[in-house]
């Protein structure tokens, strides 16, 4: 008998397993499209002791009871159908765990139907990409706490060491929070990919700094309090060839997304959050995948060639400024999801399973850890004078890319951002005068 099982074993599941194998769990595996003849316990040698299934019968009774059955599958109809064959052959007091990138939402409905069937459930964000699974991943749990208990022996086994000292796994709370901490970590993602990709493209479009120039800006910064793994990976793809040629002088553009970052931003409408930081950073990928207009628009559009000097002291500030807010912006929402939903979402333990094995480990996540009251960071008076101090570089940064057309995707809504949540008075007034006028909407007066 086996100590866990995993259905859906591609990448993200090759190296779980992989992880639990190398760590004394006996793993079994089910994926309806294994091929036999190809058997995957020969390319991985960890996985010598794991027994492997086409057949979900024979897999379901080679694990021993309470099952753990952990699934990991795209969310959407295969995610529907692991889970219908997962209701129909466990049994009671089994536990089905859900480690897709699932919507908050669906995870919830999820749970409802497998508590129906007195199964237990946990819905668990998974982040580490292929690498960080395998070494150690950041997991955040949302469920039943009885199924949490179960789990947790073998969860410290597979995770990485926190900031803290603890394993690199929390629950949050009930069902679909996990998925959600998931979903914001994915948002915060999502932005500070683009600020380093605007970085790299507001230097390029310089016509003063090369591939070497940029990456030595980013190398240096990686010895900083700016260090984060996705700055260092960036770094390296600076300087990656194929074929003789620099890889970003090849690669389309067009940049697709898994739905995680727009399930956020409809959580941010939903609960009235602005996150125009991570709206930027969708949009940059809509924008991309847009050939048709972009074409049009850019024999019609009159763009000058220009070169710059970039003070790179500006531009330090400013990227460390719009890193800040991106990371208010996400505090704000889990709070308000808190106060709206009724859930304890702690940001501090967040920070915590971010500091280790996830993709937006950084030094900036242990300091906000460390140093800052994240759980209200409204009253930490540390940030404010760390924005007070920042800003001008943003500005600096701003102006220079304005005057160039150059757009920075995601610095200009941090400005615009922090101008207008720094300010008592706001151009609302007139809107609300404007809907009082036409929609006799209430106002109210100071
Ligand atoms: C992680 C990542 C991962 C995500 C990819 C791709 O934490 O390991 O967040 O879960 O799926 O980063 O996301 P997009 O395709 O949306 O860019």
């Amino acid at each position: 008998m086996t100590d866990f099982g995993i259905i859906g074993v591609g990448r993200i599941g090759t190296s779980f397993a992989r992880n639990m194998s190398s760590n004394g769990i006996k793993v079994s595996l089910y994926d309806k499209n294994f091929d036999t003849s190809t058997d995957i316990k020969t390319h991985y040698s960890e996985l010598e002791s794991s027994l492997v299934f086409d057949d979900i019968n024979k897999f379901i009774s080679s694990i021993s009871l309470p099952r753990k059955v952990l699934v990991l599958v795209p969310s959407g109809s295969s995610l529907d159908e692991a889970l219908s064959l997962c209701i129909k052959n466990l049994n009671s007091k089994d536990i089905l765990i859900d480690g897709g990138n699932t919507n908050p939402s669906i995870s919830f409905e999820n749970h409802q139907k497998i508590k129906s069937k007195n199964l237990l459930y946990l819905g668990i964000g998974i982040s580490g990409g292929v690498e960080g699974v395998l070494k150690g991943p950041s997991i955040m749990i949302g469920g039943d706490l009885r199924a949490f208990n179960e789990v947790k022996k073998i969860f410290s086994k597979i995770t990485s060491n926190t900031i803290n000292n603890s394993k690199s796994f929390e629950l949050f709370g009930d069902s679909n929070q996990g998925h959600f901490v998931k979903m914001v970590h994915n948002g915060i993602e999502y932005v500070e990919m683009q600020l380093i990709a605007s970085i790299y493209y507001f230097m390029i479009k310089s016509n003063k700094y090369k591939y070497h120039d940029i990456a030595k800006v980013f190398k240096k910064w990686s010895k900083s309090d700016l260090n984060s793994y996705l700055l260092e990976i960036s770094s390296t793809k600076l300087l990656e060839k194929t074929d003789g040629n620099f890889l970003l002088d090849i690669i389309d553009d067009k940049a697709d997304d898994n739905g995680t970052g727009r399930w956020m931003l409809k959580y941010g409408l939903d609960l009235g959050c602005s996150l125009n930081m991570l709206n930027a950073a969708l949009d940059s990928r809509f924008i991309s995948k847009n050939n048709n207009a972009r074409l049009k628009f850019n024999n019609s559009i009159k763009k000058e060639i220009m070169e710059y000097d970039i003070n790179i002291n500006s531009l330090t500030d400013a990227y460390g400024f719009c890193r800040l807010i991106n990371y208010v912006q996400a505090f704000l929402l889990i709070d308000s999801a808190n106060k709206n939903y009724g859930w304890d979402i702690s940001i501090s333990k967040a920070l915590n399973v971010w500091s280790n094995g996830s993709i937006i480990k950084s030094e900036l996540v242990n300091t906000l850890y460390k140093d800052y009251s994240v759980d209200n960071i409204l009253d930490d008076k540390k940030i404010f004078k760390t924005l007070n101090e920042l800003k001008p570089g943003l500005i600096d940064v701003l102006n220079l890319s304005l005057k160039n057309d150059v757009s920075l995707p995601c610095f200009s809504e941090a400005l615009s951002y922090i101008n207008q949540i720094s300010s008592l008075f706001l151009s609302t007034r007139l809107i609300q005068a404007q809907r009082n006028q036409f929609g006799s909407h209430k106002i109210s007066i100071n």
